[in-house]
């Protein structure tokens, strides 16, 4: 099938579900929300960015966070899918890196998606529902000038594998998507923000079997599948939505 052919009619797999979206003020957790909303979910939608139904939060920000919590518990009555798509990419060749600047990327692409998951976690368990957060292809290779990007989304692979394994048992299903290059703002800043010298052999080491990179509809696809019923035997895994990134 060509990649723009005509997608079928969608299903109605999240009715009257419970969702908390993060990153929603655009590109893929934009997409992600108004996907979850069109098959009928109830969804609040979060990011430190400013957009028209997002509740305003810096996740990174303890205080904020936990009120954002009780704000969306409030909200839903209880939750039935927490979606982890908020996260930010700055390249730096390593000389550049800041301690700010690493303790940052951990704390947005990592600590907040597993202390998210650690607020939300009773009333998941309660609905027996699913986490799906979004790592990346960089969680698992190496690339220059994107080491702290690299090893926070690594941070977020693991922990949320350690906690589908605490939380299996109790009936939460915990996965990860791991997206290669998405025509989304991020994409844009970061390749704006490689270094004057970089060196672009390093650089072009990774390509993918389908050219250019994708729309977000693609990869919120597979977070929607991993969220829904159909996916009920799926947990501690890591779908890969690259188009064929080979190294
Ligand atoms: N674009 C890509 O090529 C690509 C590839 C692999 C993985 N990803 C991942 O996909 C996810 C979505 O990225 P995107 O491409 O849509 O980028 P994006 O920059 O368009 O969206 C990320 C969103 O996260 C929000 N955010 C950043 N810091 C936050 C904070 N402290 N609190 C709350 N919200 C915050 C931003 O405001 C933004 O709206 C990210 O986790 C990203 O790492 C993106």
């Amino acid at each position: 099938m060509s990649t723009d052919a005509p997608r079928p009619e969608r299903p109605a797999r999240f009715t009257d579900r419970r969702v908390v979206v993060t990153g929603a003020a655009g590109g893929l957790g934009q997409v992600v929300a108004a996907l979850f909303r069109a098959e009928g979910a109830r969804v609040v939608a979060t990011d430190v960015a400013e957009a028209d139904g997002v509740v305003p939060c810096d996740l990174a920000d303890d205080a904020a966070r936990t009120a954002f919590i009780e704000h969306a518990l409030g909200e839903l009555g209880g939750l039935d899918v927490l979606c982890n798509v908020a996260g930010i990419q700055q390249f730096a060749v390593l000389s550049e890196i800041t301690a700010d600047s690493l303790r940052r990327h951990f704390e947005v692409n990592a600590l907040a998606p597993l202390l998210l998951t650690q607020g939300f976690a009773e009333a998941l368990i309660e609905s027996r529902g699913n986490v799906v957060s979004v790592a990346s292809i960089s969680a698992v290779m190496g690339q220059p000038y994107n080491t702290q990007y690299c090893a926070s989304k690594a941070a977020l692979l693991l922990g949320m594998r350690s906690l589908a394994v605490e939380l299996g048992g109790r009936g939460v299903r915990v996965n990860t998507v791991s997206p290669g290059g998405i025509e989304t703002p991020m994409i844009q800043a970061a390749a704006a923000g490689l270094p004057a010298d970089a060196d672009w052999n390093l650089v072009a080491k990774s390509q993918s079997v389908i050219p250019g990179f994708m729309p977000p509809e693609d990869v919120a696809e597979a977070l929607l599948y991993l969220a829904s019923d159909v996916a009920r035997s799926v947990t501690a895994a890591n779908l890969v939505v690259d188009r064929g990134v080979v190294w």
